[in-house]
């Protein structure tokens, strides 16, 4: 069985952060997204991945590599725009041959191991096993009509009336009759072919699509509050090790401390991650923070928040609380008269300040 893991897009709903880098490479629990899809990947024994890479391709080819490190080979495979999913599948298919494969979206996260998926693929041979998982806001996602003897009968992609709160995750098992589905469908009025309507044609053409429901939690991180749930998520298993330096300082909970780390007349309550040279100096770091390499975070507060290496937080009076800052981000309050802001912000930044 292959892999295909998705990693075009533009990323418009994360931006400013997606202007200066892939969305797929934002760090959740200090590690970019894109890895935790092929870890799923390599830990079902999948290791022959293609990733479909738009603009972004270098930069996720140089954080991503060939493979190696998780003894996989990853090939990279260019799509000229965003045209869909079942779009993507479609030039893999020099990539994919006549072989089966998982395709996981780039920006997903899920808790659960894929091997009951794969078992199942395995043992039932559909053409196609999609994975679904109740969700508050449907009309964002595909939703599936599934009847009471779990059949797949209907999916539609972001239905504004959605028939159900059954939402399509982005992890995906096919065998190659998803290339028939694909070449007899037609891109969606937003002008991309659909994976929802590909596995529909299967449906319509009495194919053999099963579904499988999510056991643990799953995560789409197309916005800046989904980064934040993710972080939390995945900070929930995080496993305490220290290998850094703490001096004066309160450590409570589960807290992974990089190497060349200082901790010093500080508070840092687990679930929490520092990392590597990171400075936290007379501060509170809270739970379900991710706190990146070379951070320095002196006199200030910061929970529930993932900031990104080399950022700097000095002397802040008020708690930093959900929130997400990229690369080299400097907040500093000065003790100043007059009492003004000043901002360098980039394009579509959010401050919020609560007074
Ligand atoms: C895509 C799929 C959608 C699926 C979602 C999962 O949406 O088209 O069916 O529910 O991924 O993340 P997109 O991220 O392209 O909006």
């Amino acid at each position: 069985m292959k892999g295909l893991i998705l990693s075009g897009g533009f990323g418009t709903r994360l931006r400013p952060l997606t202007y200066t880098g892939a969305k797929q490479l934002i760090p959740i629990a200090n590690k970019p997204i894109i890895y935790y899809g092929i870890e799923a990947l390599t830990r079902v024994g999948v290791s022959e991945i293609g990733i479909v890479v738009g603009d972004t391709r270098q930069e996720v080819q140089d954080v991503v590599g060939n493979g190696e490190r998780w003894n996989a080979r990853i090939d990279y495979i260019p799509q000229e725009a965003p045209l869909g999913l079942a779009h993507a599948i479609k030039i893999s298919k020099d990539f994919i041959g006549e072989e089966p494969f998982v395709m996981y979206l780039g920006d997903n996260i899920l808790k659960d191991n894929l091997n009951y998926l794969v078992d199942q693929f395995k043992k039932n041979q559909p053409n196609a096993l999609i994975l679904l998982t109740e969700v508050n806001n449907p009309q964002e996602f595909g939703v599936a009509v599934v009847d009471e003897k779990g059949h797949v009968k209907k999916l539609v992609e972001k239905p504004k009336k959605p028939p159900s709160n059954l939402a399509l995750v982005g992890i995906y098992l096919f065998d190659k009759e998803i290339f028939t589905a694909i070449e007899n469908i037609k891109p969606s009025w937003r002008n991309e072919l659909e994976i929802t309507d590909a596995i529909q044609w299967l449906l319509d053409n009495n194919y053999q699509v099963e579904s499988q429901t999510v056991v643990g939690w799953w995560k789409d991180t197309g916005k800046p509050e989904d980064i934040i749930d993710a972080n939390l998520l995945v900070l929930e298993d995080v496993e305490s090790d220290n290998q850094g330096k703490v001096m004066d300082s309160t450590i409570n909970g589960r807290v992974k401390i990089g190497k060349g780390a200082l901790v010093e007349k500080s508070i840092i309550r687990g679930p929490a991650i520092i990392g590597e040279n990171a400075k936290i100096i007379r501060a509170y770091v809270g739970p379900f923070s991710s706190i990146g390499n070379s951070v320095t975070i002196e006199n200030s507060e910061v929970e529930c928040s993932v900031i990104m290496d080399g950022a700097t937080i000095r002397n802040l009076e008020k708690r930093i609380d959900r929130s997400i800052l990229g690369k080299n981000v400097v907040i500093n309050q000065i003790d100043e008269s007059p009492r003004t802001h000043k901002f360098v912000l980039g394009d579509q930044s959010y401050v919020e300040i609560i007074k």
